[in-house]
């Protein structure tokens, strides 16, 4: 079986979805459930007999210890982090405890648990450790796309601790042979996508004739993936990743934030069609975000020339599906959105 921290969260709750509906083996999640954490998003597993769920802080390291001697994983794969930069600018503690901390705890408990392992089942433990490609910092226009070799230089918060996790988990393969494999993904999108990010935000603000907010000049530039695609890449590299390894995963559709929320407004016309009106009149740019990050983009290259992977959604259809699928979820967007904070769009967007 395999272990999930932070599988009720957006890309860790996809992944649990996608791993169950095609395997058999059982895994296990632990999650804290922190405001971004809901337990809601794994309800049609709830009843598999595959899947068990431990509501567990990732620093917590005898809890964890106990937890993985007690489930014999043959992988773990670390979803669990502190994940939305502009959190991380107006409190970065949290980001520092669970991202810098908690990956720590994770791998002295996976340490431990590793050296009581004995021959094969040694041999094919993996440390799967999920990372964003932010710890690269930022791209002029001209730039090449992030790969595995670029040097780190993380500009943010949340991007300088995921930089010290990424950094952890080598040190841990060199030093203690853990055999470990990082991942460095650009910008997800799609199902269970908590209603703080760009486009889950955006959507929910035109749906209900909000102001959608775009930083700055709308100008800065994400590569974006859909989740499944992400979770594609999770698995395959699972399987047949390099230990030690890096690898970078994109979706080579970069894009202007502008045309971004200007695409999912053309797709709402489609599908909810306003009253009078086209809902890009929404649009109003505010105040930018402080050391926004002008450019990401990732060269997938590396995974698809090893490991043949491949991108099944563009983003025409990831974000229509997208669509789609929050339409059909809104309540659960309005509960995500509001239930445990309420108060962090107010305290964001009310002086921008
Ligand atoms: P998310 O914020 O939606 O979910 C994070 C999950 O981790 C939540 O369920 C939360 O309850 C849990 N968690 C937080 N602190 C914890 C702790 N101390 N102990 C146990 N669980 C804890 O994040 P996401 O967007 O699903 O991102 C998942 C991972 O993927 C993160 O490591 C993030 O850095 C990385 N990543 C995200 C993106 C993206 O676009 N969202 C892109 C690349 C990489
Ligand atoms: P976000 O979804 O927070 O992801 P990240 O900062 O990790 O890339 O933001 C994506 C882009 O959208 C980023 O350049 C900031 C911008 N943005 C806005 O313009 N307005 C918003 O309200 C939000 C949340 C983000």
């Amino acid at each position: 079986m395999i272990f999930i921290t932070g599988g009720a969260g957006f890309i860790g709750s996809n992944f649990v979805h996608q791993w169950l509906a095609s395997t058999d083996e059982p895994l296990a999640v632990l999650d804290k459930l922190t405001y971004a954490g809901n337990l809601e998003n794994l309800d049609s597993v709830r009843m598999d007999a595959r899947f068990s769920f431990a509501q567990l802080d990732i620093c917590d390291r005898l809890r964890v210890g106990q937890l993985l001697a007690e489930h014999c994983p043959r992988a773990i794969v670390h979803f669990a982090a502190e994940s939305h930069v502009d959190r991380s600018i107006q409190g970065p503690s949290e980001f520092i405890r669970t991202n810098v901390n908690g990956t720590f705890e994770l791998l002295e408990a996976a340490r431990a648990y590793v050296a009581a392992l004995k021959g094969v089942e040694r041999e094919n433990f993996r440390f799967l450790h999920v990372s964003t490609d932010e710890v690269y910092g930022s791209l002029s226009a001209t730039d090449n796309a992030f790969s595995e070799s670029n040097a780190y230089a993380p500009n943010s918060p949340y991007a300088a601790s995921k930089a010290a996790s990424d950094h952890l988990v080598r040190a841990y393969a060199r030093t203690y042979a853990l055999p470990t494999i990082t991942t460095n993904c650009s910008n997800n999108y799609g199902p269970y996508q908590f209603p703080e990010k760009l486009i889950p935000l955006m959507l929910l603000n035109a749906l209900d004739e909000k102001p959608l907010p775009v930083y700055g000049d709308g100008a800065h530039v994400r590569d974006w993936l859909y989740v499944l695609d992400h979770c594609e890449a999770l698995r395959l590299i699972l399987e047949r990743g390099r230990i030690g390894e890096t690898y970078c995963i994109g979706g080579r559709a970069e894009k202007a934030n502008l045309d971004v929320v200007r695409a999912l407004c053309a797709v709402l016309d489609d599908m909810r069609p306003r009253a009078s009106g086209r809902y890009a009149e929404l649009i109003e740019f505010v105040s930018d975000r402080p050391g926004h990050d002008r450019r990401y983009a990732v060269s997938p290259a590396k995974l698809e020339q090893e490991l043949g992977w491949r991108q099944r959604a563009t983003f025409d259809v990831g974000i229509r599906e997208t669509v789609r699928w929050f339409l059909e979820h809104e309540a659960w967007a309005r509960r995500a959105g509001s239930e445990k904070d309420g108060r962090w769009f107010e305290r964001q967007y009310a002086t921008r």
